[in-house]
């Protein structure tokens, strides 16, 4: 069983079995924006914690799914709210609809291309809300359920976890 974290910094996984980053006391010390330096079907799961929102988002999607074997997992975490927007070094914003795109499942219309074999099997959102709405936070946490995209939106913190299963070949 090969796991691999992605972008693991100093702070792995404990499910990974091996890590990959740019800094040298990774297992794999490779740039995620460039072609993976790793063999088709080499690993179980992948995991991705607060990172691929400094990445091409497209392409960590078209890699994983080829390093994925059929059947494995990859699990990503990316911040939300008002309060990553002010990170200079995220190179986007994810979103709750996000997730649909990130696998070009979003609708007809608004389809990447080209499409990953990749398919959305989960995605929890954990969001706070700070300041003047800090009174209301709970109830602004349960229209979470109701109403996703407008509270993760409205939210001054949060998370975002996908759950994504590598499609089998046909
Ligand atoms: C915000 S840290 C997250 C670290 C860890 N996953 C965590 O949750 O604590 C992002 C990590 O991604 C790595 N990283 C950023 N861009 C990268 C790239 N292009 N290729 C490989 N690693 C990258 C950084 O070196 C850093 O260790």
């Amino acid at each position: 069983m090969t796991v691999l974290d992605i972008g693991a910094g100093q702070n792995p996984d404990p499910r990974a079995t091996e890590t990959v980053d740019l800094h040298a006391d990774a297992d794999h010390e490779f740039d995620l924006n460039e072609d993976w330096p790793l063999d088709d079907d080499y690993a179980t799961g992948i995991t991705a914690h607060h990172v691929v929102e400094h990445l091409d988002p497209h392409h960590v999607m078209q890699e994983s799914s080829r390093v994925l074997q059929p059947g494995g997992w990859l699990k990503i975490t990316v911040p939300l709210g008002i309060a990553q927007r002010t990170d200079p070094t995220h190179e986007w914003f994810p979103t709750v609809e996000s997730a649909e795109v990130l696998a070009g499942e979003f609708s007809e219309d608004r389809h990447w291309d080209p499409d990953v074999p990749l398919t959305l099997e989960g995605v929890t959102l954990d969001v706070g809300f700070l300041g003047p709405l800090t009174p209301l936070s709970p109830l602004l946490q349960a229209c979470t359920y109701w109403w996703p995209v407008w509270a993760a939106d409205k939210a001054d913190r949060g998370e975002m976890r996908l759950h994504y299963r590598r499609e089998h070949d046909d």
